[in-house]
């Protein structure tokens, strides 16, 4: 998995989410539940779903806490 740009270790973590919080990354999440919307980055490759995505997020774009740590995705986070 990759985050603007760069490798990160995804070992231990469930989520995309969690992942991107543990290699400090600062990016904005609330319900970790997929549904107020606020993980919501651009992705590209295959994200594997663990949850249902709930919250708004449109078209090339995934709720980073809806989406295995695992995937091979490359995110990129939405200031
Ligand atoms: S933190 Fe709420 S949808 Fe991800």
């Amino acid at each position: 998995m990759k985050v603007n740009g760069k490798d990160i270790n995804t070992t231990g973590s469930s989520t995309a989410l969690d992942a991107v919080l543990n290699n400090h990354f600062n990016v904005a999440h609330e319900c970790k539940n997929g549904v107020c919307g606020a993980c919501r980055c651009k992705a590209s490759g295959k994200a594997k779903q663990v949850k249902d995505a709930i919250g708004y997020h449109g078209k090339g774009e995934i709720l980073l806490c809806t989406v295995a740590a695992s995937s091979d995705i490359d995110v990129s986070i939405i200031e």
